[in-house]
């Protein structure tokens, strides 16, 4: 494993027996990349004013954002994944976006806690915050720009699409393997060009899309949760749709699924089902593969 450590000079004589002292870093250049580890001394007097993107990947780190607002500040797009935090140390828990500097961030299998968004900003395009130990988005709401956010595989308990009402460039969205136990909005929220939104495998147990003006969605995933039931009009509200995904754990209200799929004769959208067969106590629809049980007051 390549580790990567930038540390105070004080320390580095007690570290560098214990990993090796070295960054290892893929720079853009003419259309090709030049990799290499980088020590201190080579990230100090590395000028990288006109390098668009770097990539740094198994390292151990100490100090992230002295790393960043040293050497590398005036990179706009990075690619870090499977960043180690050294033992004992805080600095990954927190990572800074601030305004107007980054137009790509994938940040994947980190460690990363918090997203500290410090305002409004129209340069970043890309988030990809992957399998990291993120429990809130943070002021995602300042990202105006963004076309792709990805935050599957973190602790997010919640989220407030309300948040989401200004980012009208958002093409796809996922939050598939959180903790997501509610999805509110409390006006409608217009996302004109989101064409795949992923909530799969999450805790929720009811849904309201009422106000989720999504025209051009394409894809909605929302297998593997708890659902019984969707209100507002899940097949209506999404006049694009060609895929849904709504198996796995979740056990809906049988008149509930069975009016929904009765919506398919239409054949203008799939339906998927994927994945292992569940383990149903009552009843099953297509295949098996949906679960579903009678409600006793019917509405
Ligand atoms: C790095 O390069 C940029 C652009 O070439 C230049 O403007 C800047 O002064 C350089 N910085 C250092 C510290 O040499
Ligand atoms: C990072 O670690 C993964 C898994 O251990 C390994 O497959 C990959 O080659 C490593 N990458 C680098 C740049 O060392
Ligand atoms: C990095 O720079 C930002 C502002 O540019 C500052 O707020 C922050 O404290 C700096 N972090 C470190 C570790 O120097
Ligand atoms: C869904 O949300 C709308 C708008 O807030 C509300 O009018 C409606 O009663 C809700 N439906 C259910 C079943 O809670
Ligand atoms: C499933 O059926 C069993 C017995 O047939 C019943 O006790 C249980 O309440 C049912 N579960 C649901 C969610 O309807």
């Amino acid at each position: 494993m390549v580790r990567l450590v930038y540390r105070s000079a004080t320390f580095l004589v007690f570290v560098t027996l214990a990993v090796a002292n070295e960054v290892f870093i893929c720079r853009q250049v003419d259309g090709g990349s030049d990799c290499r580890n980088y020590n201190d001394e080579d990230l100090a007097r590395t000028n990288f004013s006109e390098t668009p993107s770097v990539v740094i990947r198994n390292g151990t780190i100490d100090d992230i954002e002295r790393l960043l607002n040293g050497s590398l500040y005036h990179v706009p797009r990075f690619y870090i994944t499977n960043l180690v935090a050294v033992e004992g140390s805080q600095s990954l828990e927190r990572f800074p976006i601030e305004p107007k500097r980054f137009s790509v961030l994938h940040l994947t299998n980190s460690g990363i806690q918090q997203l500290e968004i410090t305002g409004p900003d129209d340069s970043l395009i890309s988030l990809d915050v992957k399998q990291n130990r993120l429990t809130t988005l943070g002021n995602i709401k300042f990202l105006a720009s963004l076309e792709y956010l990805n935050a599957d595989q973190n602790a997010i308990e919640s989220i407030s699409l309300d948040d989401f009402k200004d980012l009208h460039q958002l093409t796809r969205l996922s939050l598939r393997s959180n903790q997501i136990k509610s999805i509110t909005a409390t006006r409608p929220i217009i996302l004109p060009y989101l064409k795949a939104l992923d909530i799969s495998d999450n805790q929720l147990t009811d849904l309201n899309v009422t106000f989720w003006e999504f025209q051009i969605l394409e894809t909605f995933n929302l297998n593997d949760n708890s659902l019984t039931r969707v209100s507002g009009g899940l097949r209506e509200r999404f006049p694009e749709i060609t895929t849904f995904s709504v198996g796995g754990r979740n056990n809906w209200d049988c008149q509930w699924i069975d009016d929904f799929l009765s919506s398919r004769k239409d054949r203008s959208w799939d339906l998927l089902v994927t994945g292992d067969r569940p383990d149903c106590p009552n009843q099953t629809r297509i295949a098996r593969m949906i679960c579903c049980h009678d409600s006793k007051n019917r509405s």
